[in-house]
């Protein structure tokens, strides 16, 4: 019989969507058998300081309002990391009190990047607790002395109990503390195994309140996978005040830090690193990496300039067109929408006279990079048409628009910083819509649909 105090819900483990009864199918993500079982214990939400005091409902709480006018802003001075990458990312270091989620997927670099920045902090005077769930210390010395990490203001505890965590932080008091894994960490009051979207929810509102109770600025890490099939971490990205991916592929050097939720900044800022023998470097200059590499004669390479969050980045898209030898012909994508990319070829089919139907069509952001603006349309487009006419685009121009149905060119937003960062690149000339304001060492030409784009495009003379 289940206790008093104790309510049942079923959530699926996918998404986090919450029933009281089991569904076969999750009416929020459309996944089959995501549903699990979840017991919470009503009694035992209470805050960390509360503990062992009795329950809050005994206690006179007062209750008032204020007015706007008669709060005091306290201007709390941010921790600075010294990883500049890192924290522009915050929106300009770790703010006293935030409750910052870093998630990824395994192996991508969180703790590492953690200890890189705990190091700093460390280094800057500030104790730092680090709470390793998943390793045991000596394996966190390991990393650490491969980093060159070993700031005495550095203490390190093995635990996954969260009382026990919760008891320890109180106890030293640091200025910043990191939580390695939130789905190692578990509360013993609750029934559910740890990582569990139950549990991982309980102890993520228990860590928010140690956070803002204590201005303690604590970075929980979690773990996510491509198919976001682990809900637990995505449970928390409404609950946190900033959200950070580590994003990347495994196989390639290149790690995107992004800033996709920030109560305390702008979102979608990126911070470039590259992961070395020796940890993450920040890479200052992440257009001329992704460009590094390009091979200027090879058909099917254009190069766009990418948006992320304040950061125009320039990347080549590659794109391989071969008959099909039989049957339905394949289209595949990395980095780019697949959808998009059949719309494209349409546009490219129906508005400039590409027969692209009996071809196996292959495009490829060079870098690792994921790109989800439009404004990536015409350099896709290009790269395609390219590698279909076996031709090399004008080497020295960069394309930027997006491509409408009618195969007419859209304007993309800021454009001006897209210009600049093409010009301090090298390039010479951009294709874009009409309304591009000049930009000095780029020449303009204005292309307003995709044919004329493509004359643009082929007619160089290799400069
Ligand atoms: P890690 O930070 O443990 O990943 P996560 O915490 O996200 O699971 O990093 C894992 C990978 O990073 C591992 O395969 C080894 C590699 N690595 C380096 O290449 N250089 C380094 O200096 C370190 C510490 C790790
Ligand atoms: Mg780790």
């Amino acid at each position: 019989m289940a206790a008093k105090n104790t309510k049942t819900n079923f959530v699926c483990q996918s998404c986090g969507f919450e029933n009281s009864k089991w569904l076969g199918r999750c009416p929020s993500c459309g996944g089959w058998n995501t549903f699990v079982e979840e017991r919470t214990r009503t009694d035992l939400r209470r805050s960390p300081k509360d503990r062992g005091k009795g329950s809050r409902d005994k206690e006179q709480v007062q209750v008032r309002a204020v007015r706007l006018s008669q709060i005091e802003l306290e201007r709390q001075p941010r921790m600075l990391t010294g990883i500049g990458e890192f924290d522009s990312c915050l929106g300009g270091g770790i703010l006293p009190g935030s409750l910052i989620l870093l998630g990824g997927d395994p192996g991508i670099g969180k703790s590492t990047l953690a200890l890189q920045v705990m190091e700093q902090v460390g280094l800057s005077g500030r104790k730092v607790l680090y709470i390793s769930g998943e390793e045991s210390l000596e394996q966190v010395k390991l990393r650490a002395s491969r980093l060159g990490a070993g700031s005495e203001n550095l203490l390190l505890a093995s635990l996954t109990e969260l009382d026990d965590i919760i008891a320890l932080a109180q106890q030293t008091a640091p200025d910043l503390l990191v939580i390695d894994s939130i789905q190692t960490v578990y509360w013993s009051e609750l029934e559910s195994a740890p990582g569990s979207v139950g549990q991982v929810r309980e102890c993520g509102a228990m860590m928010m309140r140690l956070a803002k109770e204590n201005a303690l600025a604590t970075i929980l890490i979690g773990h996510v996978t491509k198919e976001g099939m682990i809900a637990g971490p995505r449970t928390l990205e409404h609950m946190v005040d900033t959200v950070l991916y580590l994003e990347g592929e495994r196989h390639h050097s290149f790690r995107i830090l992004r800033s996709v939720k920030n109560r305390f900044g702008s979102t979608n800022e990126i911070g470039v690193f590259e992961m070395s023998q020796s940890g993450l470097m920040p890479v200052a200059n992440p257009s001329q990496l992704f460009l590094s590499q390009r091979n200027l004669r090879v058909p099917g390479s254009a190069v766009i300039c990418a948006l992320e969050g304040s950061r125009p980045l320039l990347v080549e898209i590659q794109a391989l067109v071969s008959p099909t030898p039989f049957g339905t012909p394949q289209r595949n994508t990395t980095g780019i929408n697949h959808r998009r990319l059949s719309m494209l070829l349409a546009v490219l089919e129906r508005r400039a006279g590409l027969n692209l139907g009996m071809h196996d069509i292959f495009v490829n952001v060079a870098g690792g990079l994921k790109l989800e603006e439009p404004a990536a349309d015409l350099g896709t487009a290009v790269a395609v048409a390219s590698a279909f006419r076996n031709r090399a685009a004008d080497p020295q121009m960069v394309f930027l628009g997006e491509v409408g149905l009618g195969g007419e060119i859209r304007s993309v937003s800021q454009m001006g910083r897209r210009l600049a960062e093409a010009g301090k690149l090298g390039f010479h000339r951009a294709a874009c819509p009409g309304g591009a304001e000049p930009s000095p060492g780029i020449e303009i030409i204005k292309v307003s649909d995709i044919s004329q784009a493509l004359n643009v495009a082929f007619n160089h003379r290799g400069t």
